[in-house]
């Protein structure tokens, strides 16, 4: 029988991850065991003090509160950070590289904004670092887009990056509470921060989306070049005609490369009800690759949360078992970006309703070279005006903005109230 390989890990943070993974560990060490003939052992662990360790049941021997104590040990094969933020991690993570450690990250903001700086430092140094959970917790999104489609060229990945709006969207859309009453909920339940921007605006998502367009077009995606809106101006009103024209209403992230120019953007969508992410409900993620032979596969799971995330890091760590030295990342080609989308859309105006309206709405989109698929027209919190709701058909997003631009300034509409991407 071969010799068990023993992996030393250094563990920085011992918070929500860090505490799924010790678990993880622990409970499938057998398993571990029986399919890599591996043993992983936490041999230290960063923290801010020691009782944290006690607490969980650790032996305080473990604690340390000095980086260069783990760069300076020789035992340590693997450095796991799941401290988050963007500071101290990337400057713990530089130096463990540069101790010529191997890393394990779960940091999505760092990989978005540094991860080609911190790859070529890995790279210089004869190490790996990988960082499946910093995308869509155990749904091994990375994983899929880095070992498959291998031969297909992949046209778009879209989904669900972000649990906590999803979780809210639903909410909206199964019981029709309002926007505050659903952030409150997700705040008690521990999905969303007292501070929920980087969630409800849409960043929390762009992060995702950039280091997954870099695994499926192999272009250097930044955080700058995509487009963000959030879900803050979805109304319950938006919900309610979007469920009855056949939609569900997701904020979605989505790239799109087309001639080695990439499209990206998180926004919200309306989802025609065929389309599997329409049915992607509460906190649970979702990503569709499509690949121009594949054509379109879904995987969906759960996002965040210890046990989950701990799973994508433990990945991680047994893929150390195996090969160590995995390059991690394909080098990656300047990307074009491209500014003027095609989509559907959905817009719902507030008008007078008087004779005339909608021919001056029509002309203006018939200028713009955006056709109409349908117009309904519905009653308005204001008595005195109407909901205008047109969808159209494929369009450009720049001719659209030009449209909106003249319409918003015409007599007859009172305001543009909501502007939506369509799917299906
Ligand atoms: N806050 C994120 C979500 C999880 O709600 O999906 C961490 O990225």
């Amino acid at each position: 029988m071969t010799k068990v390989k023993e992996l030393n890990i250094a563990l920085l943070g011992l918070g929500t991850v860090g505490k799924g993974l010790v678990n993880l560990l622990n409970e499938n060490k057998d398993e571990i065991l029986n399919k890599h003939n591996a043993k992983i052992n936490i041999v230290k662990v960063y923290e801010r003090n020691a009782d944290k360790l006690e607490k969980f049941g650790m032996d305080r021997a473990l604690f340390t509160d000095d980086m260069q104590t783990i760069y300076d040990d020789p035992s340590v094969d693997i450095v796991v950070e799941l401290l988050g933020r963007i500071h101290p991690s990337k400057e713990f993570i530089e130096g463990a590289l540069k101790a010529k450690k191997n890393v394990v990250t779960a940091n999505k903001d760092l990989i978005c904004m540094h991860g080609g700086e911190l790859l070529k430092v890995a790279k210089q140094n004869g190490v790996t670092m990988l960082y499946e959970a910093s995308c869509l917790g155990a749904v091994p999104a990375i994983n899929t887009l880095k070992n498959n489609f291998l031969g297909d060229e992949i046209k778009s990945i879209k989904g669900i990056f972000n649990g906590t709006t999803n979780y809210m969207l639903t909410k909206m859309t199964q019981e029709g509470l309002s926007y505050e009453d659903c952030l409150k909920q997700a705040q008690e339940l521990g999905y969303a921060e007292s501070d929920p921007t980087n969630d409800v605006e849409g960043i929390d998502a762009a992060y995702k989306l950039c280091i997954l367009s870099r695994f499926a077009f192999g272009l250097d995606a930044q955080f700058d070049d995509i487009s963000k809106k959030g879900i803050t101006k979805i109304t319950s009103q938006d919900i309610e005609i979007a469920g009855r024209l056949g939609y569900t209403i997701k904020l979605l992230a989505i790239a799109k490369c087309n001639n080695q120019k990439l499209e990206m953007r998180v926004n919200p969508v309306l989802v025609s009800n065929e389309h599997q992410l329409s049915k992607i409900n509460g906190a649970f993620n979702a990503c569709t690759v499509e690949g121009n032979y594949s054509d379109e596969i879904t995987l969906i799971g759960r996002g965040a949360g210890s046990y989950p995330t701990a799973s994508a890091v433990a990945n991680d760590i047994m893929n150390f078992a195996h090969k160590m030295g995995d390059v991690g990342q394909r080098t990656l080609k300047k990307a074009k970006i491209e500014k003027d989308g095609q989509m559907k859309f959905y817009i719902r105006l507030s008008i007078l309703d008087k004779a005339g309206v909608l021919a001056v709405i029509a002309k203006t989109f018939g200028d713009n070279k955006i056709s109409i698929e349908s117009a309904i027209q519905d009653k308005n919190d204001n008595p005195e005006v109407k909901s205008l709701i047109i969808v159209t058909h494929s369009t450009s997003s720049l001719n659209m903005n030009k449209a909106l631009d003249k319409i918003s300034k015409a007599d007859v509409v009172q305001s543009v109230d909501s502007v939506l991407e369509v799917l299906g």
